[in-house]
């Protein structure tokens, strides 16, 4: 088992980075093989297909930046962890930008009736904020919801944390990090 984790906050060794870092700690723990990729530090173009209107012949996107680091970590996993943090109601900016450059696989999916993401992995969803706002959480889920169906993958676990403002907050908070490290876990566990 192969568990990704994607981190879309741009504050390194913030809440969203300890509590991805917490959940593989728990997939390591149940043998699972785990690596984590910062969106930040990859560089990842906005989209623009629908300005140029083109995709490569296998159905991917013609701007070659760092997103084809994504395309090619993902469909190396067996479980995929997305974080990030609530910025202005929704997802981060950097989480946004790499999910709209899948709008190539949503294309060949819905309109060529291709796969490109054909293999079956599971998927979780850790989100923070500052407040306590569950309609933020529901905004930002709706949107990772999308992006999981997208790359056909089973959504199996979540974990919404509130009230985290400061850098590192979340290290004062046991009970969600032990929630991050069982979710881990769950993830290390081949789907049935
Ligand atoms: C640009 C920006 C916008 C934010 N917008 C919200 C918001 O709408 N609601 C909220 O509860 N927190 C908001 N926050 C606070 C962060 O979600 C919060 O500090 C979180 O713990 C950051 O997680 P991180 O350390 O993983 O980046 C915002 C922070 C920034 C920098």
């Amino acid at each position: 088992m192969k568990v990704l984790a994607i981190n879309g906050s741009p504050r390194k060794g913030g809440n969203t980075d300890i509590l991805l870092d917490k959940a593989l700690e728990g997939a390591a723990a149940s043998g699972a093989l785990v690596e984590k990729i910062s969106l930040d530090s990859l560089d990842i173009a906005p989209c623009r297909e629908i300005e140029c209107g083109k995709t490569r012949e296998d159905g991917l996107s013609i701007v070659e930046d760092d997103i084809y680091v994504v395309f090619e970590k993902i469909k190396g996993c067996d479980a995929l962890i997305i974080g990030s943090s609530i910025f202005f109601g929704s997802i981060t900016a950097q989480l946004k930008a790499m999910i709209d450059r899948f709008q190539c696989v949503w294309l060949a999916k819905n309109f060529q009736k291709k796969d490109i993401f054909n293999k079956r992995i599971t998927s979780a969803f850790i989100c923070v904020e500052a407040t306590d706002r569950t309609d933020f959480f529901d905004n930002a889920e709706f949107i990772v919801k999308h992006f999981f169906v997208t790359i056909s993958a089973e959504y199996k676990e979540k974990l919404f944390c509130s009230n985290l403002e400061e850098k590192a907050a979340v290290l004062k908070k046991p009970k969600m990090l032990d929630k991050a490290y069982e979710l881990g876990k769950k993830m290390a566990e081949p789907s049935t």
